[in-house]
């Protein structure tokens, strides 16, 4: 279906600034169509004399003449006369029209849209007297604002200009309309409206009061009249009732100047929306809490280790408990991060950073002095994922330190290396180490590291892992460059992110 501003210019010969106003009208005229319980078709003239039809919408509030959907469609020829008996007098005219496929009889009411003083439209109002509500005090007073409002279009004082964009949060007129004079005094109240003031505690009759001096906040009735134009606000009447109103002023126009006659507010009692949202933010606030006390209990843990690391003898027993404090204190680490994100995803970057200090800090020693930096970016990841990749990551960066670098041997540089293509995140580890031993095949790895990484990244995460001697481009790409008898080492890492 094309926009407006697409049929607007392929088909018309409107301005920029007159499609603007058009739109305008259409941003506004759900509320238009509500009062006056019809269906509502936006005209403009178009090639060889005919009337295209640009905008269509039906009332919340009534029935509907047409099942169809007309945008793009020209006017019926039975429709042709009154449109242009509209456009061409700038007066609002009513008459019976005949329609091909709908025998009830139908009414039009044509009110051409005037911008800057010209008509360059005929809004037109279309139903049938058989299906009509029966009138009651609703339905005057909302034809009535429907006239009101018809009267403000031909004199192009609406829509408003430049204020549209509050109108799709707004209320429709069916959550609750009160209608007010030109001294904010309440006209008339809609059942839902008085339901609406009800809930918040205001069981009086509302009629003749201002919303003041029945006790409701305002201020959105005062800035309407008082910039003449529509606002919009959100408030907290009661501590359980949350009312969303919007303003919408009528203006009169007489020799230039512009005088407040009324006022329509649309009101709707938001209360229940506003409790849902707290709680997915309270929910959210406890799922960082459950990081926080995963990371303080991790923490207690890899402190008990490490006490008890103290306490033993072997050379042996003390590598291993340490090197369990530092898988520990990695997946703390990460709990960490998410603790302090909203929502269950983190940006990988900002475990990897941290993470290699980490590493830097517990493995670093004055004869084998290790540089470690970080390439690239992993974008977002859910918790899931960066989980077992960091403890993946700890295991590769120990193991390049581990086993690159002989102690004394003045140490080297590791690089991790991120990026996200195609769905797939691609690490690569890099070190200028002495490089894997001859024979070695990752696959008859019998190593704790090597397993978990093993079992981590291809069970868990159903990726892949390679391992190899560095080749020379790879290399120059992060600039390492070898000392005398090293090959260096790549373990590169693919891990589809897809179906996460
Ligand atoms: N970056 C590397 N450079 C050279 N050799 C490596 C590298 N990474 C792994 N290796 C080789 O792979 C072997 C297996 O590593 P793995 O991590 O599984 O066990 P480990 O490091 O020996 O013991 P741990 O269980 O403490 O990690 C190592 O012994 C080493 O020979
Ligand atoms: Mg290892």
């Amino acid at each position: 279906m094309s926009t407006i501003g697409e049929l607007a210019r392929q088909q018309t010969e409107l301005s920029k600034e007159q499609t603007v106003h058009l739109g305008n009208l259409v941003s506004e005229w759900g509320m238009l169509a509500d009062l006056c319980f019809s269906d509502l078709m936006l005209h403009v003239p178009t090639e060889g004399n005919k009337w295209l039809v640009l905008a269509q919408v039906r009332a919340a509030t009534g029935q509907t003449l047409y099942l169809v959907d007309r945008v793009g469609a020209l006017a019926e020829a039975g429709e042709e006369s009154l449109l242009t008996k509209a456009y061409n007098s700038s007066i609002i005219v009513e008459d019976e029209i005949f329609m091909e496929g709908i025998e009830e009889d139908c009414r039009m009411m044509a009110i051409p849209v005037v911008f800057e003083g010209k008509p360059i439209a005929v809004m037109t109002r279309e139903w049938s007297r058989r299906t009509g509500r029966q009138p009651g005090e609703l339905e005057r007073t909302y034809l009535d604002m429907f006239d009101r409002f018809a009267e403000m279009i031909i004199k192009g004082d609406f829509p408003f200009a430049g204020r549209v964009a509050d109108s799709s949060v707004a209320p429709r007129v069916g959550d609750g309309a009160i209608v007010l004079d030109a001294d904010a005094r309440i006209r008339y109240a809609s059942p839902n409206a008085t339901s609406a003031l009800h809930r918040v505690g205001i069981s009086a009759n509302a009629v003749g009061q201002t919303l003041a001096e029945l006790g409701v906040i305002d201020s959105s009735v005062r800035q309407a009249f008082e910039r003449q134009e529509p606002v919009v606000e959100e408030f907290e009447q009661t501590g359980d009732v949350t009312l969303l109103t919007r303003c919408i002023p009528l203006v009169l126009s007489t020799d230039g100047k512009n005088e407040v006659t009324g006022g329509l507010m649309l009101l709707r009692d938001v209360s229940e929306l506003r409790r849902r949202d707290r709680l997915i933010l309270s929910k959210d606030a406890t799922i960082r809490e459950i990081h926080h006390r995963v990371k303080n209990n991790l923490q207690t843990i890899s402190s008990l280790l490490r006490l008890q690391g103290r306490r033993l003898e072997s050379a042996e027993a003390k590598a291993a408990v340490a090197e369990s404090v530092r898988r520990i204190r990695t997946i703390a680490l990460v709990h960490e991060t998410l603790s302090r994100e909203p929502g269950d995803d983190v940006a990988f970057i900002e475990i990897v950073r941290p993470l290699l200090r980490l590493v830097e800090e517990s493995l670093q020693s004055p004869d084998r002095p290790m540089r470690f930096t970080v390439i690239g970016d992993g974008g977002r990841l859910p918790a899931t994922v960066v989980t077992p990749l960091s403890v993946v990551l700890t295991e590769l960066l120990q193991n390049a330190v581990d086993h690159g670098y002989p102690e004394g041997d003045g140490g080297g540089t590791v690089v991790v290396r991120l990026n996200v293509e195609d769905g797939v995140l691609n690490i690569s580890v890099v070190d200028d180490g002495r490089g894997i031993p001859a024979g070695f095949q990752l696959a008859d790895a019998t190593g704790l590291g090597l397993s978990i990484v093993r079992t981590l990244v291809t069970t868990e995460l159903a990726g892949s892992i390679e391992m190899r001697p560095a080749m020379p481009e790879e290399l120059a790409e992060v600039d390492l460059e070898l000392k005398p008898g090293n090959t260096g080492t790549v373990i590169a890492l693919r891990v589809p992110l897809e179906n996460e």
